[in-house]
């Protein structure tokens, strides 16, 4: 028996306060894998207590390494150095965590032993050959599913060389996997990417004084150095604030200040597309903290407008589009977004299943192969499937502020992979939110 979680969001409301939202989700992944493989303690705060990145912490400590925490986001890693992890017992499962699963293929090809990667459902079936191609291009032995899906075999003892790669996609995840591989590899890797994408991994390997080239699209570095362990001060998710950015934009006398927001360029698309809609919001106290740019964000209600998403855009607002739908849906006139069929392939086929939602809402939106056409209107109530996809979760959350009549959003569990604790944060914000359990089998 499993229970599940839904959302029962009651209409009317708006967004007022300061808050601050859960570490960024990408550095957290980052933290746990860098300070594992560096020399020396590494004391991260702000890591996020999600499931995703626990699923992180949890592989490396299966594979013998010595963590403590979390507590209050405090996390005492004691790198083992990059040949000092020990083969696992059993096969090590990343639940819903696709960061997880791509990254720690990418460095654990270059180890002495033989690991198996397994997830949940939703991970089980996404595209894996994204990685096992270049990471075998690279000498890797690494195998999926006859679908290119999870679970992933990967054998250790290769000798791995470096290459130079361009990617298909533009994927943060893709291009981490081959650097990560690229530190245990001969020679120089270098990875070239379409679009700009996150850069979370160069950072902080230069947090880690390992060296790396960067030119425009292409990074490189080379294998058979050494990790020096530093603290990490994880910023908060823009990921995460992206909720409220839309909640507090779309809903009448709104005024909030999100606290201590990662700012990072190749991240910020959702403050470009949301000021470019008309959104009024403002960066506060922008500072640097480590290697990331960091802001308070004050955001305030205001009438939006439908606007072409700019392609280039896309990327760096990858995973707000649930959020950002939602406010297309609340806009005058028209939003396209094209660019962005990588949204069909995240945690649930994001274009899908939010044109479906919308349209349960009375919301006009149409799904087209690589991204969505919404005219903007009023949104009705409404019973809502997220697919166990936690941004389409709090997505529809935050539609609440703006619908008719009461939305309920199946599904909600997996909200505490990214997001421990939204729904209280949302309700004590103004939101009209109830969670409720629901048994299953
Ligand atoms: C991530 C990269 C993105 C993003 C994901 C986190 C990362 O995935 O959607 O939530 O931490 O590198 P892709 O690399 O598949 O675009």
């Amino acid at each position: 028996m499993s229970h599940e979680l839904n959302f029962t969001v009651r209409p009317g409301g708006c967004l007022q306060g300061d808050l601050r939202v859960p570490g960024d989700k990408s550095i957290s992944h980052r933290a746990i894998m860098l300070g594992a493989l560096a020399k020396g303690q590494t004391r991260i705060s702000g890591f996020l207590e999600g499931e995703d990145s626990l699923a992180t912490l949890q592989a490396f400590r299966a594979m013998g390494v010595s963590i403590s925490g979390p507590d209050a986001g405090c996390v005492t890693i004691e790198g083992v150095g990059m040949h000092g992890l020990q083969a696992p017992v059993r096969p090590l499962d990343v639940g819903n965590s696709g960061t997880s699963m791509r990254l720690l293929a990418g460095l654990l090809c270059g180890q002495d032993f033989d690991v198996t990667l397994t997830g949940d459902a939703s991970l089980s079936t996404r595209p894996m050959r994204r990685i096992a191609d270049p990471l075998t291009d690279m000498g890797a032995r690494i195998e999926t599913s006859a679908k290119g899906t999870p679970p992933l075999h990967i054998y250790g003892h290769q000798s791995l060389q470096g290459i130079d790669y361009t990617m298909p996609m533009a994927s943060a995840q893709v291009k981490s996997a081959v650097l990560l591989a690229g530190l245990y590899a001969e020679g120089e890797t270098r990875v070239t990417e379409p679009a700009v994408t996150r850069d979370h991994s160069e950072r902080m390997l230069e947090t880690f004084q390992w060296p790396l080239k960067r030119r425009g699209r292409t990074v490189a570095l080379s294998g058979g150095g050494e990790l020096k362990a530093h603290d990490i001060q994880v910023p908060g998710d823009i990921s995460s604030a992206a909720f409220f950015i839309v909640g507090a934009s779309i809903a009448a006398d709104s005024d909030i200040i999100i606290k201590g927001v990662g700012i990072n360029p190749s991240r910020s698309g959702i403050i470009a597309i949301m000021r470019q809609m008309g959104a009024d919001i403002e960066i506060l106290q922008q500072r640097q903290e480590g290697s990331e740019p960091v802001a308070d964000i004050r955001i305030r209600s205001a009438r939006l407008q439908g606007i072409d998403i700019p392609v280039e855009q896309v990327p760096l607002a990858i995973d707000e589009f649930p959020a950002l739908f939602i406010a297309a849906a609340c806009a005058q006139g028209t939003t396209r977004l094209t660019g962005a069929a990588e949204l069909r392939v995240k945690e649930s086929d994001r274009i899908q299943v939010m044109a479906d939602g919308l349209q349960t809402l009375g919301a006009d939106a149409e799904a087209t192969a690589d991204g969505m056409i919404i005219r903007g209107g009023a949104l009705a109530g409404g019973d809502i499937e997220s697919q166990g996809d936690h941004r389409i979760a709090m997505a529809f959350a935050v539609a609440g502020l703006r619908a008719s009549a009461a939305i309920t959003i199946r599904s909600c569990r997996n909200v505490a992979t990214s997001f421990p604790g939204f729904a209280d944060l949302a309700a004590r914000l103004g939101l009209a939110i109830d969670v409720s359990t629901e048994e299953g089998i």
